[in-house]
């Protein structure tokens, strides 16, 4: 690749990381996103969709703590109701715009119980628009479930490879790559079980990247956390998940990887701020890469549930909103406090930080 081009990746991605800041993923799917407005009687329409998109990025001082927010096709396109494009708003604010670029999961041919994620044909056009339209980084997600005999090798492997082949055309494109392999927390899989299957996950994927050719300074991974199944009776501190998710990590993902921004894959809120904040507090200085948060449910769901999708609660949503973004990004710092509610002072170099 282009030295020149590899540059202007990595200072992408290390922004994506850098000062405690994590990622905001506002990408769902119209489909996911009105699972969501269904469970809170939120009317499923487009108008409301932007509403809730628009009251996101309007957030004050969101950027603070959020260094880039995940959108998805419709809002990349869309404007304010004052007619400020979203990409302007976002920018504006001092977050980075990027964009999902999957076009969602199938079952696997031959895999019963496994999906593929699809979206490769025509991605290159697609990546040469979102660029044009201001993203500088995009995401791609292939799921992994856990359950008797699953994942199968091919199941791997598939999803693997369309990762890289992905990743590859990001990085032709001027994008920086998240690569986002989920294992999912369904099931009552026990920890050790995510253990094994992320590690294979993992190594399989990076195995993927290089035969791809895909720089990896020029990346994001975005992975589970080491975590039980949802159903499984024992469910591990905060400290264990901690331990375990680091070992997993530093045994599969090379040191060039400037960042690890988790998903939260369904974790309550407050559980997603005190696992992460257990990693950087008990591996701070001792990682190769910046370990930080790549969040939806665990910023965004809060924050909905006091919207409901009336204008009126859109402040007191703003604040929730601005509040789980702080405290993941104390989190990210190892200074996490899950005390109720207290608002977090934010300084400009993190050093007074508290919450
Ligand atoms: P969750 O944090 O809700 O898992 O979402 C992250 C994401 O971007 C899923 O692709």
């Amino acid at each position: 690749m282009n030295p020149i081009h590899l540059t202007e990746l990595a200072e992408t991605a290390h922004r994506l990381v850098a000062g405690g800041k994590g990622l905001l993923a506002m990408d769902e799917s119209n489909h996911t996103c009105h699972k969501r407005f269904a469970a809170l009687a939120i009317p499923r329409t487009a108008v409301f969709r932007r509403a809730w998109r628009e009251l996101i990025v309007t957030t004050p001082g969101l950027g603070e703590s959020i260094s880039g927010v995940i959108l998805f096709d419709e809002t990349i396109r869309d404007r304010l109701a004052d007619g400020t494009p979203f990409v302007k708003a976002i920018t504006d604010a001092g977050i980075v715009p990027g964009i999902k670029v999957d076009a969602g999961t199938n079952e696997l041919a031959g895999h019963p119980g496994e999906h593929i994620t699809e979206g490769l044909d025509g991605l290159r056009d697609r990546l040469a628009e979102y660029f044009r339209l201001g993203a500088r980084f995009a995401k791609w997600r292939a799921v992994i479930v856990i359950a008797p005999g699953l994942p199968s090798i091919g199941c791997l492997q598939a999803n693997a490879q369309a990762l890289a082949r992905y990743a590859a055309l990001c990085q032709e494109a001027g994008l920086v790559p998240i690569v986002e392999p989920e294992v999912l927390m369904d099931g009552d899989h026990t920890l050790e079980q995510c253990a094994v299957v992320t590690a294979a996950t993992l190594r399989t994927l990076f195995q993927q990247l290089d035969g791809q050719r895909v720089a990896l300074e020029g990346l994001m991974l975005k992975p589970n956390m080491i975590l039980p199944g949802l159903t499984c009776p024992r469910q591990e501190t905060a400290e264990e998940v901690a331990d375990a998710t680091v070992q997993c990590l530093l045994r599969t993902v090379p040191a060039a990887v400037p960042g690890i921004a988790f998903l939260s894959g369904g974790q309550p809120s407050e559980l997603a701020s005190a696992r992460l904040n257990a990693m950087n507090v008990r591996f701070r200085g001792r990682l190769p890469w910046v370990v930080t948060f790549s969040y939806s449910r665990a910023i965004q769901q809060p924050a909905l549930e006091l919207w409901r999708g009336h204008e009126a609660n859109g402040p007191v949503a703003q604040q929730e909103l601005r509040l789980r973004a702080q405290r993941n990004r104390a989190a990210q710092l190892g200074r996490y406090n899950p005390g109720p509610g207290a608002d977090i002072p934010v300084a400009e170099d993190g050093d007074q930080m508290v919450g």
